[in-house]
């Protein structure tokens, strides 16, 4: 069975890792790795290949970054040629960035089968580019693999035939847990001078927060108070330091004392961050699942989650990006922890289910 595996974007590299490691050890598979090229910084892609020991893409589409449609359109253009030569018995897409969609419907257009890794997941926010992917990757997928029993209303309500639908955990998780020993040895948090336990961790790259300067302008004010009490590490995603520099507001940012400012991080130097932090302030959707896991308090700085298990078993709280709000769960984390239970399945081993079901699939369509 031949499959096309897709990857794009950071979030990508974490979810393909253990599905291409999943598929090069079952004979029955043979798996090929398109990376579309739309993040191409080293820090934002190549880091992540040697981290993760993901092998060499196959093929590389080397997009790059443009407007939504100009982006989305360059990886449609380039992905074709590459699925009619290929001749795959699937396409695999995960997530939910501009990647996911593109080549997604690239295959369906070919009717070639696509498998959507991480289906079901809304936020019921339109206006967030990823949720537009995920209701139309969702919409044209032959396989959807779930992570969490939301994801199956979803699609149910949405009419997607359930026949379609399996929930096998979360490949995110299956590379946080292979990756947790390896981690340990990381030293970033010499480097960077930090006691466990007292520091926290920011990131922020949303549309929705970075790119309104008034928004981001009160998410600093809120920022600005927590770290005179917890130093606050910021590994700086590249559409925010645009986006701080073009708006003035990467001054004020660097004049508070104890932010600590960095370079996007490698995954394992960020998953030990994480792990010993006390607590997470983040806008990211994989953050919520890998805190939930390591039991480290989240504060997810936005309106909605797609991913309410995270809020329900795990550590999270969705508090929005005002800062009266911010500061208000930021003091309800310090006034103590809470117990966060790991959601069903999220055990490492979601990729080997996936493997195993392609290929009864496969043997199914061929009987
Ligand atoms: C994309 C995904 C988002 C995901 C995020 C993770 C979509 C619609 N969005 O958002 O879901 O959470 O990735 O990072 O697919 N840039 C660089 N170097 C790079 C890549 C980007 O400098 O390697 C800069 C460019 O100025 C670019 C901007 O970042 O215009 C945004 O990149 P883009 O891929 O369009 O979206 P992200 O904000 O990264």
């Amino acid at each position: 069975m031949k499959v096309i595996n897709v990857c794009g974007a950071r979030p990508n590299f974490m979810k393909i890792a253990p599905l291409m490691r999943a598929f090069r050890a079952r004979p029955g598979i043979e798996p090929c790795l398109v990376h579309t090229g739309q993040h191409y910084d080293d820090t934002m892609s190549k880091a992540f290949f040697d981290d993760l020991h993901i092998p060499r893409p196959d093929i590389n589409l080397e997009v790059g970054s443009a407007s939504h449609a100009i982006q989305t359109a360059h990886i449609m253009e380039r992905f074709e040629p590459v699925v009619l030569a290929q001749k795959p018995d699937a396409v695999l897409v995960v997530g939910d960035v501009n990647s996911t969609i593109a080549c997604g419907l690239v295959a369906a257009k070919l009717l070639v089968p696509l498998v959507h890794v991480e289906a079901g997941l809304r936020s019921f926010d339109r206006t967030m580019p990823e949720e537009v992917n995920r209701v139309l990757t969702d919409a044209i997928s032959e396989l959807l693999f779930v992570t969490e029993p939301a994801g199956v209303r979803n699609l149910e309500r949405e009419g997607i035939d359930p026949s379609k639908i399996h929930v096998v955990g979360n490949v995110m998780i299956d590379t946080l847990l292979a990756h947790r020993e390896l981690a340990e040895k990381s030293d970033v948090l010499e480097r960077l001078k930090l006691t466990p336990q007292t520091y926290g961790v920011l990131t922020l790259h949303r549309p929705a927060n970075v790119d309104d300067p008034r928004v981001l302008a009160g998410i600093l004010d809120a920022l600005e108070e927590i770290q005179r009490t917890t130093p606050l590490v910021f590994p700086v995603h590249p559409r925010t330091r645009g986006n701080l520099e073009r708006t003035g507001l990467a001054a004020r940012l660097q004049a508070m004392p104890h932010m600590i400012l960095t370079e996007p991080l490698g995954y394992l130097d960020f998953l030990k961050l994480m792990s010993r932090a006390a607590v997470v302030l983040t806008d990211s959707g994989g953050i919520q699942e890998e805190t939930t896991v390591l039991g480290v308090p989240c504060l997810t700085l936005r309106a909605n989650t797609e991913r309410p298990i995270t809020v329900e078993q795990g550590t999270n709280q969705v508090v929005g990006m005002s800062p009266i709000e911010i500061l208000k769960a930021y003091r309800r984390i310090r006034a103590g922890r809470i117990q966060p239970r790991v959601p069903n399945l999220w055990d490492g081993k979601a990729a080997e289910r996936i493997a195993e079901i392609l290929l009864r699939w496969h043997a199914q369509r061929g009987s």
